[in-house]
């Protein structure tokens, strides 16, 4: 995570806005805003942990996949830059952007990689940057997003993904959007714009408490696994109300639906690989256990995931 905190409180500096307002509509407190940091910078030090976590050298891995909508370049992609940083010299690199469904979408290339035997050992990683993509003067979107990367290492092995059920919807894709560098050139005499996210925060909302129940439910009826065998749900950290939500519809307990937006905002393709890191340190995930990892967003994209720890 990148070192500044924002709270609710800074943000109400800004915008007008106030913590009440922040806490209640959306449950977070506060979030992390990169100043020094960069995307390869944050999915390096991921990528770093990662390793070490799975007691792998950096020349192990043949594969990074860096899931994100935000590089510090368009070229070189994200994923080389965390090759030269981490020195994984024997990898392929390659970025993929499903906006906050990219961790789940990118796992999902990572086994069908592992399963083509195209690869052995997968470094994926969730990394965004979403505060460079903000207009800081639209307290509508501002107030809900922070920044962070999180990261995996997947490896062939008899456990592992049991289900996956993924989903786009393009011609939905206007309620969410953010434009890259538009057409500049002798050609063109219009302005040039600098655009930033935007967001119809409603219908977003009414596609997520739809949508990602729906996946979750494919994915256990995919595996052949009832929904009280799974242990826990990691799902994308967008919105508190979203969760209660979907353990509503589900019939879920919250014990079984972690969050921790409420220090992180929304990090896009970084909350989930994040959130299970912070699971699988505290020692909240135990051998043989089932997880549903579930992700929604810009595309617009959803899916969910089931893996055997
Ligand atoms: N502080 C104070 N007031 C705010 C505000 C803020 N940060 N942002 C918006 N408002 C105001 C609006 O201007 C509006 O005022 P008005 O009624 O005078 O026009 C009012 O609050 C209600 O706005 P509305 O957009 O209807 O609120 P909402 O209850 O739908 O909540 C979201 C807004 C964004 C929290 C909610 O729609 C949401 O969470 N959507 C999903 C977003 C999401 O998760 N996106 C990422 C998916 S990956």
């Amino acid at each position: 995570m990148p070192q500044s905190v924002i709270t609710n409180d800074d943000l109400s500096q800004i915008v007008d806005t106030n913590d009440e307002w922040i806490s209640s509509r959306t449950g977070i407190k506060e979030r992390r805003i990169a100043r020094e940091e960069t995307l390869a910078s944050l999915g390096s030090e991921a990528a770093k942990n990662a390793l070490e976590n799975a007691n792998m050298k950096p020349e192990d891995i043949d594969l990074i996949i860096v899931a994100t909508m935000s590089g510090d370049h368009s070229l070189p992609n994200a994923a080389g830059e965390i090759q030269k940083e981490i020195k994984a010299v024997n990898a392929v690199c390659f970025d993929l952007n499903a906006a906050c469904t990219g961790f789940v979408f990118a796992l999902n290339t990572a086994q069908a990689y592992i399963k083509a035997e195209l690869a052995k050992n997968v470094l994926v990683i969730g990394a965004d940057v979403v505060s460079k993509q903000i207009d800081w003067n639209d307290r509508s979107t501002c107030v809900l997003f922070g920044d962070g990367a999180g990261a995996a290492v997947v490896t062939a092995d008899t456990t592992g993904i049991m289900g996956i059920a993924a989903y786009s919807d393009g011609a939905k894709g206007d309620v969410l959007t953010c434009k890259l560098r538009p057409i500049n050139n002798s050609l063109r005499k219009d302005p040039v714009d600098v655009d930033y996210i935007k967001m119809e925060g409603q219908e977003v909302f009414k596609f997520a408490v739809k949508k990602v129940p729906e996946s979750i439910l494919a994915v256990l009826e995919q595996a052949k696994v009832g929904i009280e065998e799974v242990d826990l749900f990691v799902l994308h950290q967008a919105n508190s109300r979203i969760l209660q939500s979907v353990s509503k519809r589900l019939q879920v307990p919250m014990e079984k639906i972690p969050m921790n937006l409420d220090r992180f905002g929304n990090t896009s393709a970084a909350s989930v690989p994040i959130l299970l890191d912070e699971l699988n340190r505290k020692g909240a995930i135990k051998p043989k256990d089932k997880i549903i990892l579930s992700g929604f967003g810009g595309g617009l994209t959803w899916g969910s995931t089931l893996i055997e720890w």
